[in-house]
Formats: C-alpha cells, sequence, structure tokens
C-alpha cells in the first residue's frame, strides 16, 4: 500500500470458516483449486501484497484451511476459531480480541476474483469520508443469485439476503459483494445488536449496514463490477470464476507475445511462465509452476505439470511431463512419458511411446521410439535403439543402468540394471546385457541365427498331412501355427 500509515490504521479479516455445504461434496471450498490456487489463497494474497495484518476466521475443516495458507505464506497469518458455524456476523464476532486497528477490512474468503486496486479504492473513500461502515456493491439481475440485495430509499440503506426478501429479486440488480471496511468504534459499540431473526437463522454481518443507517451514522457504498466480486458458492460459480481467471492469465501471456491455439480450450495455472515466441496448442494442460521458455512449441494436449522447458523446445501433442527438466532444442513426444525429476540436456530427443523416469538425457542424446529409461543415466550423444528396457527393478530394490557418451544401443535391448554401458561401445539389436560393456565394445547378448534351409515348405507339408489328425479349426492355414502346434510338429 502506497500510504504506510494506513496499514497501521487498517487490519484484514478474511471469513473463512464456513460449512460450504451448496459444494455437496462434504469438504471445504475454500481449498479447492482455482488455476491451481487454492481459493483462500488469492484473497489472503492481496492482503498480503497490501501489507495488512490479517487474521483468519477458521471453523469447518480448519487444518486443511490453515495448511494450505500457512503452504504459501508462513505464519504470516493469525488464525482465530469460530467454533460453531452460525453465520458471517458471529464469525467477525469471535475475532474481537483481535481487533487492534482502528479500522477493519472484512471480506469473504470466496472471492477469488478480487484485486487489489478494488481494495486499495474501499479503504481510500472510507477513510476520506470517515464512514462508521463501506461496503462493496456490484450490478447483477440474476434472481436465482443468492446475494444479499442492497436496498437504498430516502435516507436508508440496507442489504436484505436473498432468502429474506421478500419482492421480486430480479428487480434488485444492486447485490452485496461481501467487502466491508468498518469502523473499530463502531463495531465495538454495536457487535452485540446482532440477531439470527431471519431464514438462515445466522447472525450477519451484513446487519452491522442496517444497524448503521438506522443510526444515521455514514454508510458509505463503492460500486466495483460484478465479475472481480464473484462468490464461488457451488461448483457451477467455481467453474464461471475459472474461465474468468485462466482467460485473464491466458490474455496476460498473449500480450507477453504467445500463440494460444483455441485460447479456450487451454488449461492453464496461475504461476505458469511462457516465454515470448511460443506456441501452446489446443487442449494443452500448463500446470504446477510449469516454465516454457521462449520460442517453445507445446503440441495438442500434452500436459506438463511442474515441468521447466527450455527455448526453442518442441513438445509433440499427447506428451506427458511432470517434474521434470527439459533443456533448449529439445524434441519430446508425440506420446511420452517423462517424470521422476528426469532432466533431459539440450538437444535431447525423446520420441514417441518413450517414458523417461528418474533419468538424464544427456545433449545430443535420442531415444526416438518405444522405450523405458527407468534410472537410467544417458551421456551425450548416444543413440537408443527402438524398444530399450532398463530393467531398473529387481521387485525389490531399484538399479541404476549408465550409458556413457557415444554410445550406439541396438534396438530392442534389455538392460539388467544396475549395468553401464561404456563411452562409443556399441550394443547388438536383440540383446540383454547383464554385464558391464568396456569402452568401445561391441556386446551381442543373443541366440546365434540358424537358417535351415528349405523346411518352410517341409513344415507346410506336415501342417496339411495332419490336418484331419487335429482338432484345431482350419479355416485358416495358420491356424495351427496359431495354436502352437507347429513347433512341436516340425521338430
Ligand atoms: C454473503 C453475504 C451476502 C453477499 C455475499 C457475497 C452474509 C450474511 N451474506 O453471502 O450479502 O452478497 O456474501 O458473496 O454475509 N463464513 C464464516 N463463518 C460462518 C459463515 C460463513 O467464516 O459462520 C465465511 C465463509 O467461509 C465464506 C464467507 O464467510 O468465506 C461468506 O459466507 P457465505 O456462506 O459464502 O455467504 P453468502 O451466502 O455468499
Ligand atoms: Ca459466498
Amino acid at each position: 500500500m502506497a500510504n504506510h500509515k494506513e496499514a497501521k490504521t487498517i487490519q484484514a479479516i478474511i471469513l473463512a470458516a464456513g460449512t460450504s455445504s451448496r459444494f455437496k461434496t462434504g469438504r471445504t471450498k475454500l481449498i479447492e483449486k482455482i488455476c491451481g490456487r487454492p481459493m483462500i489463497l488469492y484473497p489472503t494474497g492481496i492482503m498480503q501484497q497490501l501489507g495488512l495484518k490479517t487474521v483468519m476466521v477458521v471453523g469447518f475443516q480448519k487444518e486443511s484451511v490453515q495448511e494450505a495458507v500457512i503452504n504459501h505464506f508462513a505464519d504470516s497469518v493469525t488464525f482465530v476459531h469460530q467454533e460453531e458455524q452460525k453465520g458471517t456476523g458471529h464469525a467477525i464476532a469471535c475475532t474481537k480480541e483481535n481487533w487492534t486497528a482502528d479500522h477493519l477490512l472484512v471480506l469473504n474468503g470466496d472471492m477469488p476474483l478480487i484485486t487489489q486496486d478494488i481494495i486499495e479504492k474501499i479503504i481510500k473513500k472510507h477513510l476520506e469520508s470517515d464512514a462508521a461502515i463501506s461496503f462493496a456493491t456490484a450490478h447483477h439481475c440474476d434472481p436465482e443469485a443468492l446475494y444479499g440485495r442492497v436496498i437504498q430509499a430516502d435516507n436508508n440503506i440496507q442489504i436484505i439476503e436473498a432468502k429474506d426478501f421478500e419482492g421480486d429479486l430480479a428487480e434488485q440488480c444492486c447485490v452485496n459483494a461481501g467487502i466491508y471496511v468498518i469502523k473499530k468504534d463502531f463495531l465495538l459499540d454495536h457487535i452485540d445488536q446482532l440477531h439470527n431473526n431471519n431464514a438462515s437463522k445466522e447472525w450477519y454481518i451484513t446487519d452491522l449496514v442496517n444497524i448503521a443507517s438506522k443510526k444515521q451514522l455514514k454508510v458509505v457504498t463503492v460500486s466495483v463490477p460484478f465479475d472481480r466480486i464473484r462468490g464461488v458458492n457451488d461448483f457451477k460459480e467455481l467453474w464461471a470464476a475459472e474461465q474468468i481467471k485462466k482467460s485473464e492469465i491466458i490474455q496476460h501471456w498473449m500480450a507477453q507475445g504467445v500463440r494460444f491455439c483455441i485460447a479456450h480450450n487451454v488449461q492453464i495455472d496461475w504461476n505458469v511462465t511462457i516465454g515470448s515466441g511460443s506456441f501452446i496448442g489446443s487442449g494443452a494442460q500448463l500446470l504446477e509452476g510449469t516454465k516454457i521458455g521462449k520460442d517453445s512449441t507445446v503440441g495438442a494436449f500434452s500436459f506438463l505439470k511442474n515441468t521447466t522447458i527450455g527455448d526453442r523446445t518442441h513438445v509433440y501433442p499427447h506428451s506427458y511431463c511432470d517434474s521434470s527438466i527439459i533443456g533448449n532444442d529439445a524434441s519430446v513426444g508425440p506420446f511420452c512419458y517423462i517424470h521422476g525429476d528426469s532432466k533431459l540436456h539440450d538437444n535431447a530427443v525423446v520420441g514417441s511411446f518413450v517414458e523417461v523416469n528418474r533419468s538424464t538425457i544427456g545433449s545430443f542424446s535420442k531415444a526416438k521410439h518405444l522405450a523405458y529409461l527407468g534410472d537410467t543415466m544417458v551421456g551425450q550423444q548416444v543413440t537408443i535403439g527402438a524398444g530399450l528396457v532398463a530393467c531398473n527393478y529387481d521387485g525389490a530394490k531399484k538399479h541404476q543402468t549408465i550409458i556413457q557418451d557415444n554410445a550406439f544401443i541396438g534396438g530392442n535391448n534389455t538392460f539388467v540394471a544396475p549395468v553401464t554401458i561404456g563411452a562409443s561401445a556399441i550394443t547388438a539389436a536383440g540383446s540383454t546385457i547383464t554385464q558391464d560393456v568396456p569402452a568401445n565394445a561391441l556386446a551381442i547378448a543373443r541366440e546365434r541365427q540358424v537358417n535351415k534351409e528349405n523346411y518352410a515348405d517341409k513344415i507346410r507339408e506336415k501342417i496339411n498331412g495332419d490336418k484331419t489328425e487335429t482338432e484345431v479349426s482350419t479355416t485358416t492355414p495358420w491356424a495351427p501355427l496359431e495354436a502352437g502346434i507347429i513347433f512341436k510338429q516340425a521338430e
């Protein structure tokens, strides 16, 4: 906040104890994620940015809410326990012993789209006007929406909760946002006048406005855009809020020179970063702090979670990368699975149906097709043929495979770890490698091939001769082969 004096005059109270009954999950909604961030952290983060001392009222599943807050903001928030959830008025009353500043900024915890400038605007207007209570209003005409309606007549202003409203809700489009700045002295004098004589049998914070107005004390309203104060009370409202948040994030990156294909179809978390010139394909999911460098491409339907991608790197469609680092000028996918803190150095290539788990792939090394690289350290300039399986697990322990620089691995190899393939060594196709291969050696670990001249015809004759003796269906000439008979008979 620009004025440091204000930070001492104002303290924040966030209401986060409610039972989230409209979510129908049995869990607190306040840790439901919106663009990858628990909902409660959005308003809390703004209080932190403003440098406001913050008290949070917790109750229903308080451990989960507290854990989410502490994980992100350490111990900068003070928690007050509202044992029974008797309403927003009761929640604020529970914090009485923590009222230290002259004015209290109180806000609902379920408004993830709120911005710093709106909060600053309300505080400024409240302090300038010396109001007893100030609150934010917005224009919203949906009669189904259960916002408190702000009714102004003559010199009187009051908030009537939707459930208590007797007229036509569609006619009352001025709604209460759920953000209040209240003079501490006014609160001390009037908090005990709240009651629960209403449809919900709850103590409403909104009645403080009605009390102030009746007493002809100054009540100030600040009109703000509805989209900024949307409350999230069920999954429909969560979806609506997330669409807005997501489109803001996408538009931010568009403004930084990132192209999105079918942008509305991309999922992106709040803490993802993307370099200019990059392209994000349709249906891509960029989650949990994923970082994408400049001029890179993330192909359609790729899933990147907590993953760093360098510059000019190509992630082909349907790739799944989790908790891994992929360098510059690299290429992965389509259909690859990179996870377990794996690292691909610059110019590495991991192609289709390749799984890389807890492994490192050196610069200019390639595993282009059908491989499992688990606990494998691959050096530089290594070529891995199709079908390598690093057998890293013996049923009890994981073991490491090391493939040193410039090695060439033939197709369809099996490496029984622990095993090391020396630098510039070659392994023959189809080898099962159980012992270390020295540098520059050729390892062949397979049966020698035997060709039996003209044996194919003999086998066919045998099959046709035996046809009536077998119960196997002979609708195709190869049925005995499929049944495995041929090998027995050919011996
Ligand atoms: C509230 C307002 C309504 C306003 C709307 C804006 C009241 C009575 N009504 O309604 O006028 O239009 O917000 O979104 O305040 N909470 C507690 N303890 C409780 C009950 C709730 O801490 O005992 C917390 C909730 O966790 C939530 C916040 O207070 O974060 C608001 O509660 P909620 O039930 O969502 O209020 P609304 O019905 O949306
Ligand atoms: Ca609400």
